[in-house]
């Protein structure tokens, strides 16, 4: 009886495990989204493991033990590896560490005095990627997918300046190239810094940050992303005559293909963990998240002989950094209001060093998440740094909880304006209902018009902004393109204070004076209208071409009957939610008084259109798919829209050819089932040109 209920626990157990383990990787894998900690993860995966070892009739081929990662997304067309992408065990202690060189001599049956060398280098935190070169010309490269099949990214990958095209050297007629796409720390700031700014998707960490910029299907975007390459082991070759791991690494120095410096051969419990120790101890200085160490196996005829255990080489193991948790003080909820409206929490901290960093504040989100935690002032909490870069508090410890701690009330009224501040259905964020006299957004509002994609004036930081707006110098854009006027009348003007010299002010008035032309795309994605990033604003700036016809045309759309509604929802990228904003805001009595005011200061040029509009292909519809030899996929959808085609990313019954190059898969299908005309890359060269 007792057997059977254990027998009846555990089965239950596995599927709660399966069913937890096949979302978390989900999310991982296909949304680049994890709704897990890296640690909570492997504690799952280790007990399903444990589970299956106790009770091996559990295990069936759809156990997540059996398989990697997740099936490819979609949108993207799928690469077969020719040798499978491979996961790593994990080891998290000293012990586990002698105890797989213990397997590993066991296996290989050596003898005591047998020395067994590993190379260690750091498990960079991105995501891996496998390069196929031919002759030494790069024409291939895949995400991992699966381990057997995964995304071809080719086009995207060729826009990574550190991934050579070419092989330098005597290259090998085939080599396979495995290694880690990453974004440094800085460049993961940037990033997010112009997202904000744009009201792009803010990305979590950096190796978030550069799956999402990988995995775009526009490959125009992951070249305007900063990303980093290091290449750590190979997949299928022709090389002959290798003999170790450190060799292959060499091998990959010498074809010009990077690889981190701080890699070493160590053998022995005691080398392997003064290396751990170093790293761990350097962890911070690297510059990107690292998140434990490889050990391979240094032969590759051992290598060849310890083989695979299902998902996981036995010549290699990854050994996991501890979480970078730290614990501290919540001291206050402090909340800001962004230059939507939108309030969000901040958690001040007492300042505590998280893996070499100090840290005061931490992120929260929004308001269910404070209430899921039931976070109090005054409570002692453990925080993490996320991904290395965001701080997140991961639970309260309730039991240090002051007596005296009250449940958090997030505030119904705006604390910058008093206004009030409400929460749409659907909505996770609550908005502040003051507009435009919100001093916080206000702020916000001016920080962006100044910002680089808008108007991009020099020497016009966060800090000038506040400070202006607060003296009253600049209240809303246009007092901007007065401030020269207006400081000549000041009591105490700008050249004479401390911190600001002659030389300064007359060059922030002359960045100004180089605004007043502005193109009109530049000045729509400015406004700051919600939902308007710099693609749509340039969307429209090509739609509606200047700013009187856009602005007459936005309000006539006003009214929701009219035919002007109907174009403006005809525009593709631009849903009912974005053109409400957009026909609120050109309604709106102050905006449209700010607007006459900036159009009185500013020549705002109508957009130019370059493309060629009598050109035989103009107006088609075209999608690309499959790999193109003769051009990147980037410049191919550049051709196409310079002669006036629209190109989309999917096939359907508006569309007018398909170009499939090499490996073509589902689109080709669905377009020849729809029997829309398919071009082959040199048909489509012909046609483009002239
Ligand atoms: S070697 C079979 N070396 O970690 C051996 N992997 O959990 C191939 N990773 O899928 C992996 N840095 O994406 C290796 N220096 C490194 C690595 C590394 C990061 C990733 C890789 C792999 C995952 C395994």
């Amino acid at each position: 009886m007792n057997d059977m209920l254990a027998k009846l626990d555990a089965t239950v157990r596995h599927a709660e495990l399966v069913k937890a383990i096949r979302k978390a990787d989900e999310a991982y894998y296909t949304h680049d989204e994890p709704v897990m900690s890296d640690a909570a993860y492997d504690a799952l995966r280790l007990e399903l493991e444990a589970l299956e070892a106790a009770h091996s009739d559990l295990v069936n081929k759809d156990s997540p033990t059996q398989k990697l990662g997740a099936a490819p997304a979609r949108g993207f067309s799928k690469v077969t590896h020719a040798q499978p992408m491979l996961s790593l065990s994990n080891l998290f202690s000293e012990e586990d560490v002698a105890d797989f060189l213990l397997r590993v001599r066991r296996f290989l049956g050596l003898g005591e005095d047998e020395i067994v060398e590993l190379v260690a280098e750091p498990k960079i935190d991105g995501l891996s990627c496998s390069l196929r070169y031919e002759n030494g010309t790069l024409v291939q490269a895949a995400t991992r997918g699966d381990g057997a099949v995964g995304e071809d990214i080719t086009a995207n990958v060729k826009a990574i300046k550190s991934i050579p095209h070419k092989l330098t050297g005597d290259a090998p007629e085939l080599l396979e190239v495995r290694g880690e796409i990453f974004m440094t720390h800085a460049d993961f700031k940037a990033l997010n810094e112009a997202q904000e700014a744009s009201g792009g998707k803010i990305f979590a960490n950096p190796r978030n940050a550069a799956a999402g910029s990988v995995r775009q299907l526009d490959p125009a975007v992951t070249a305007g992303r900063k990303l980093g390459f290091y290449g750590y082991a190979l997949g299928a070759h022709s090389l002959q005559e290798l003999q170790t791991q450190a060799k292959i690494l060499d091998r990959l120095r010498e074809y010009g293909l990077p690889v981190q410096e701080r890699v070493s051969v160590v053998s022995g419990v005691r080398e392997i963990m003064a290396y751990y120790n170093d790293i761990l101890m350097a962890r911070a200085e690297f510059g990107y998240d690292i998140d434990g160490i490889v050990y391979k196996i240094n032969r590759l005829d051992w290598q060849e002989r310890l083989g695979q255990v299902s998902r996981s080489p036995r010549w290699a193991s990854a050994h996991k950094f501890p979480a970078e948790q730290a614990i501290t003080r919540l001291k206050a909820i402090d909340i800001q209001v962004g230059r939507t409206g939108a309030l969000t929490p901040v958690a001040r901290l007492k300042p505590v060093t998280v893996g070499g960093v100090v840290v005061s504040n931490a992120t929260l989100h929004n308001e269910d998440e404070i209430r899921r935690k039931d976070l109090r002032v005054g409570d002692t909490v453990t925080i993490q740094r996320a991904g290395d870069v965001i701080p997140q508090i991961v639970e309260v410890l309730t039991e240090k909880r002051p007596v005296n701690a009250v449940a958090y009330v997030f505030p119904e009224i705006c604390p910058a304006c008093g206004s009030e501040a409400v929460r749409s259905e659907n909505e996770a964020v609550r908005r502040c209902t003051g507009g435009l006299i919100c001093p916080a957004q206000a702020v916000e509002r001016l920080k962006h018009f100044v910002s680089r994609l808008a108007f991009d004036i020099e020497g016009m930081g966060d800090k000038i902004i506040a400070q202006f707006y607060e003296e009253g110098l600049v209240r809303s854009p246009a007092d901007i393109f007065k401030l020269r006027d207006v400081n000549a009348g000041l009591e105490m003007p700008l050249q004479e204070r401390e911190g600001w010299g002659a030389q300064s002010v007359a060059k922030l008035f002359d960045a100004i004076e180089a605004r007043r032309e502005i193109a009109l795309n530049r000045f729509i994605y400015a406004l700051g209208i919600r939902q308007i990033g710099e693609a749509t604003a340039k969307r429209l700036a090509q739609v509606y071409g200047s700013i009187e016809a856009l602005q007459t045309a936005m309000e006539a759309a006003h009214d929701h009957e009219s035919e002007a509604y109907s174009d403006l929802i005809g525009i593709d990228d631009i849903g009912p939610a974005a053109a409400g904003d957009l026909t609120a805001f050109f309604h709106e009595p102050h905006n449209k008084e700010v607007l006459a005011d900036l159009r009185m200061a500013l020549t705002i040029q109508p957009y130019e259109d370059k493309r060629d509009l009598s050109h035989a292909m103009s107006g088609k519809v075209i999608v690309f798919t499959g790999t193109l030899t003769q051009m990147s996929r980037a410049e191919a959808k550049d051709k196409a829209e310079r002669i006036g085609m629209k190109v989309s990313g999917s096939v359907s019954g508006k569309t007018d050819y398909v170009v499939a190059g090499a490996d073509a898969g589902s689109k080709l299908k669905k377009a020849q089932e729809l029997g829309v005309k398919v071009l082959s890359e040199d048909e489509w060269m012909a046609v483009s040109a002239g």
